[in-house]
């Protein structure tokens, strides 16, 4: 199930040819994207996912469509959802930079699919993760804007590559580290951890994504007075934690019970607890 939706509200046969061939982003993923969870019409954290969008879009020098235009076509896209057999939806919105030796105009669009089964089985289950270096120093950001660290580009090849290696070795995910052994993110998740009544994560001044659903759960949290902390911590904060999860949007709040092929502490009423806190924010 697609609905596949044009800047301007078009909606568009999700199976029909869309990009010419000398368009950017099919000749170099030059381009960005976010994925956000839409669940029972309302799209979470919609605000901060475009806050994000035209962030990496600065970062890659791009021209983006106004905001007015992706909140457009996400209720185009919400508006065609057949919502009585799927509440969930995973929202794609992607840009490119546009074709090759074009004036700049972005080629933009906004696609709706179903949550797939393995995402289902790693929220009901939880994952075991592998570390992989991801080979550069937390402090690389601001020394090299032009890696692009913390922009959502659609140059995930890299990220891919890791999960399959993750799955070779009988993982389902990837915790990436820096060259200081330091914690950096999933390739698709923001990585978190309780320490007693204390929730952490990697700060995006390390090369990472800001993760929308970690900073909607600390918000929850901080309000029913957890301490959150956004710092630096190295790979063994990971075994040494009362539980480790993965965030993102469509995966929502994942716990992970195994690193490395260790099992990692995991407890179930503060998984719920985790869950409830993040769920409350809607
Ligand atoms: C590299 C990376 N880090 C973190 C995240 C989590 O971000 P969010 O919670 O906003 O979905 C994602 C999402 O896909 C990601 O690709």
């Amino acid at each position: 199930m697609r609905v596949l939706a044009l800047l301007d509200g078009t909606l568009v046969d999700p199976e029909a040819p869309l990009f010419r061939a000398d368009d950017l982003g099919v000749m170099r993923g030059d381009g960005i994207f976010e994925t956000i969870l839409v669940a029972d019409r309302k799209p979470r954290e919609l605000g901060p996912h475009l806050d994000r969008l035209e962030r990496s879009a600065g970062l890659m020098q791009m021209r983006l469509p106004e905001r007015a235009a992706w909140e457009r076509v996400v209720q185009a896209v919400i508006d065609n959802w057949p919502w009585d057999t799927d509440p969930q939806m995973a929202l794609k919105l992607v840009c490119t930079r546009g074709v090759d030796g074009g004036d700049g105009t972005p080629n933009g669009f906004a696609m709706g699919m179903q949550i797939g089964p393995d995402t289902l089985r790693k929220r009901a289950e939880g994952v075991a993760a592998v570390t992989l270096e991801r080979g550069y120093a937390p402090d690389l950001m601001d020394r090299a804007p032009w890696l692009l660290l913390s922009a959502k580009t659609l140059s995930y090849a890299v990220n891919m590559a890791a999960m399959r290696e993750a799955e070779s070795r009988g993982a389902d995910e990837v915790i990436f580290t820096a060259t200081d052994g330091s914690v950096l993110e999933g390739p698709t998740s923001t990585v978190v951890l309780a320490q007693g009544r204390t929730l952490l994560t990697t700060p995006p001044s390390s090369g990472i994504l800001k993760g929308t659903t970690q900073g909607a759960l600390f918000r929850a949290a901080e309000k029913a007075g957890w301490k959150t902390e956004v710092a630096k911590f190295p790979a063994s904060a990971l075994f040494e934690s009362d539980g480790v999860w993965l965030a993102s949007s469509v995966r929502l709040v994942t716990q992970v019970h195994t690193i490395d092929g260790t099992a990692v502490k995991t407890d179930a009423d503060l998984h719920a607890e985790i869950n409830r806190l993040y769920e409350s924010n809607y």
